[in-house]
């Protein structure tokens, strides 16, 4: 038996152990502890410093973010280091441009999420690549963080459950995935270094809680620390956040910190528990500015003087040799060449629009259900805006898409950077996927114009004169800076992406036409002054390189939209926690404590725009007969689900539990959820486990995890304020 990456090393050694003997020698002979110790007494210090930073920006030979020379005469190899929240972010490399990860935590599809770690672990692996930046897990408190795109939402169940998934696929293809960022990483503003004041038990509960679900479900090779600090320091040198990580939560991987400034004091990161220093340096005594380094002679001198212990650095090197044995990459390294699949690649990530675009409204008081379209008796159609015509927006950054050769898009202000380092381009990206194009395949006998929204009036007159009028808003998000406002963005607040005013537009159109549809792609929530005038709006999120086709499917029904909302969409900036993002501030002070996201609308008593959760379909749905029952670990709660419409069509069946009063939690948290697909008429009795770890608070005083008594409400229903909703009760 040599063919070891075929398996991950813990499985393989636990087949053994089962059986009792193996071919190769005895039975332990393939644990990752184990081998990853006995490498290590052969290593000089020098080969283990190489391994614990990386050998600076620009290094990779695969142009890659990072990269980490191997060691040939022990067999290590090379780690070339790639990021891929949304895809391999390298141009021309022909990776798939997948949608954006908060698109497919919009699914709340867990097959769909391993799919595609999966599939991106597998271009990984073809281009050579050892290791994926992919998985970012940080809880969106702020729906205007740049980087709200590639988070995957405001409920840490969900966004656990579903990073684990990710986290899974991509290590099934003998990839490391690393999670990001650890913790409490939420805008872009001053984001180097900016303090977040946080009470513990907001950061278990809330925070930390995605990252303790995903280690302990996925057990990830990597968990990337932030660049700002928590409660006063850096989280990359916090004592507080490595020892949860590596005492409580029993993490075996390397925490690696992020690329800028992460790490500001060598022996602090050392000693507090950080494993290896991106993008590092091959000189940390020769640094460029902001690039400073502190892992290679600096660390080195420190254990000369005993600052930083040995033991601190073999245990640093052993993570890191455990973590390439137990993913299959000592016994199989990576390889370049490969070939991508990108037949499967964009299947997938058609898949992935199509299951997570969420159809938020569909009539109005001047107009029935408009979608989808239904082309017998339908003479035209006019489609404005959003660059309609050419293709699909991507978020931009490190979490972006990879680019394809020649953006459809000009940007109105080529050239444009932001001030905050590492310097990503204003300028969207757009993919080559028409949303016009793929509506004229899908609708052949019906007219279907176009015009690009700049002249408003004429745009207003070509509604008056059409059946229905589609209009597309872009919102641009990317690393680095946040957006203003949740306002659909307009010539003054993004003029490298923006020639009108969105908003000004939607309204114009629906004056004209009561048969009015929107379809946004937004960075994540935005506001909609225009909600009550038209009649139907789709959020498409970043909808990838097949984003055109799958919105035009969901548009004429050959799709029926199955997303759900994984972040709550306000009514007004004002009704955040956090009205604005100081561009001042230094510190930041979450002190909506453990009322975040839907948590907040609830316990406030604000109704959002559209809640947590929410998400229509061209079917409908019915849930009774809600019951739960208590069993040692678990509580099994069971819900009949019955299509009741006409199409066949998916719903989620989302759980609800609301704590007893002395538990003093916010009103409802999300528990359990099911995604099921129903032909019209079925019924089904779908029974969810849920860990009884699910209802319990963090005990500050105690330092522990504990389940308040007394009774729990559960309810059963299609979003967080379904007024269906099916009812059940448990006591613990
Ligand atoms: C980002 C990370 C990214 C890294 C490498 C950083 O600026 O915060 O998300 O993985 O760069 O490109």
């Amino acid at each position: 038996m040599r063919n070891f990456n075929r398996f991950n090393g813990t499985a393989l050694a636990s087949m053994l152990l089962l059986a009792g003997c193996g071919s190769d020698g005895p039975p332990q002979f393939n644990d990752p502890d184990v081998r990853a110790e006995a490498l290590l007494a052969k290593m000089t210090q020098s080969e283990k410093i190489q391994l614990v930073h990386g050998a600076g920006l620009g290094a990779s030979p695969l142009r890659g973010a990072g990269y980490i020379p191997g060691i040939d005469r022990l067999g290590i190899p090379s780690i070339d280091i790639a990021d891929s929240s949304t895809g391999i972010n390298i141009e021309d490399t022909g990776a798939t441009a997948f949608p954006s990860p908060l698109a497919l935590a919009a699914t709340w599809d867990p097959t769909v999420a391993h799919d595609y770690g999966s599939r991106i672990g597998a271009e990984l692996k073809a281009l050579g690549f050892a290791e994926g930046l992919g998985g970012a897990i940080a809880l969106s408190r702020d729906p205007r963080n740049g980087v709200a795109n590639e988070n995957m939402g405001e409920d840490p169940v969900l966004v656990g459950l579903m990073g684990a998934q990710r986290t899974i696929g991509t290590q099934s293809q003998n990839v490391i995935a690393t999670l990001k960022q650890y913790a409490l990483y939420d805008q872009q503003t001053n984001r180097f270094g900016l303090n977040v004041i946080a009470d513990e038990r907001t950061i278990r509960e809330l925070y930390l809680l995605p990252f303790e679900i995903a280690v302990k479900e996925a057990d990830p090779g990597n968990i990337m620390c932030s660049y700002n600090m928590v409660n006063g320091l850096q989280t990359c040198q916090s004592p507080y956040l490595f020892s949860v990580l590596k005492n409580e939560w029993k993490f075996k991987g390397i925490t690696q910190s992020d690329w800028v400034g992460g790490v500001t004091n060598t022996i602090e990161a050392a000693n507090a528990g950080l494993d290896e220093e991106m993008p590092g340096a091959q000189n940390d005594y020769d640094n460029t500015p902001g690039f400073t380094s502190f892992f290679n002679q600096k660390l080195t001198a420190e254990i000369s003087s005993g600052t930083v212990t040995q033991a601190r650095l073999d245990d640093m090197v052993k993570r890191k040799l455990r973590t390439l044995y137990r993913i299959g990459l000592m016994d199989a390294p990576p390889k370049s060449g490969g070939v991508i699949d990108t037949n499967a690649g964009n299947a997938l990530a058609q898949k992935v629009a199509e299951r997570g675009i969420v159809l938020l409204k569909n009539s109005s008081s001047k107009s029935a259900a408009t979608l989808p379209l239904k082309t017998a008796g339908l003479r035209s159609i006019v489609v404005i805006g959003g660059h309609a015509d050419v293709g699909v927006m991507s978020g931009g950054g490190s979490g972006g898409a990879p680019a394809q050769a020649g953006n459809p898009v000009a940007c109105l202000t080529p050239g444009a950077v932001q001030s905050n380092p590492p310097f990503f381009s204003l300028c969207a990206t757009f993919y080559k996927s028409s949303p016009l194009e793929a509506m004229r395949k899908n609708a052949p006998g019906v007219t279907i114009t176009y015009l690009d929204g700049s002249d408003i009036l004429s745009a207003a007159n070509a509604a008056a004169a059409a059946d229905v009028a589609v209009v597309f808003a872009t919102q641009f998000g990317t690393e680095g800076v946040d957006l203003p406002s949740l306002s659909l963005p307009n010539n003054v607040t993004d003029p490298a992406n923006q020639a009108y005013d969105q908003n000004a537009l939607i309204s114009a159109v629906a004056a004209k036409n009561a048969k009015t549809v929107v379809v946004i792609q937004s960075n994540s929530a935005v506001t909609m002054p225009w909600i009550d005038e038209v009649s139907s709006v789709v959020a498409a999120w970043y909808p990838g390189v097949q984003g055109g086709t799958a919105i035009a499917n969901v548009l004429f029904g050959l799709v029926n939209p199955s997303g759900k909302l994984p972040v709550t969409f306000p009514k007004r900036d004002q009704d955040m926690p956090q009205p604005a993002i100081s561009s001042s501030a230094t510190s930041v002070n979450f002190v909506e404590g453990l009322n975040m996201g839907y948590r907040w609308y609830d316990a406030k008593n604000i109704a959002p725009l559209f809640p947590f959760g929410h998400g229509l379909s061209y079917t409908t749905f019915s849930f009774f007969s809600a019951t739960a029952k208590v069993e040692s670990d678990v509580v099994k709660v069971s819900v009949s689900l019955k299509n009741t419409g006409t199409v066949q069509g998916a719903q989620v069946a989302q759980v609800y539990a609301t704590l007893p009063a002395s538990a003093a939690a916010p009103p409802q948290r999300l528990v359990a959820w099911q995604k099921v697909d129903l032909a019209p008429g079925e019924s089904k009795v779908l029974v969810m486990t849920v860990p009884k770890a699910r209802f319990a608070i963090w005990d500050t005083a105690n330092g522990a995890w504990r389940i308040p008594s007394g009774n729990f409400s559960l309810s059963v229903g299609g979003s967080s304020r379904d007024p269906s909703a099916t009812k059940t009760s448990i006591h613990l």
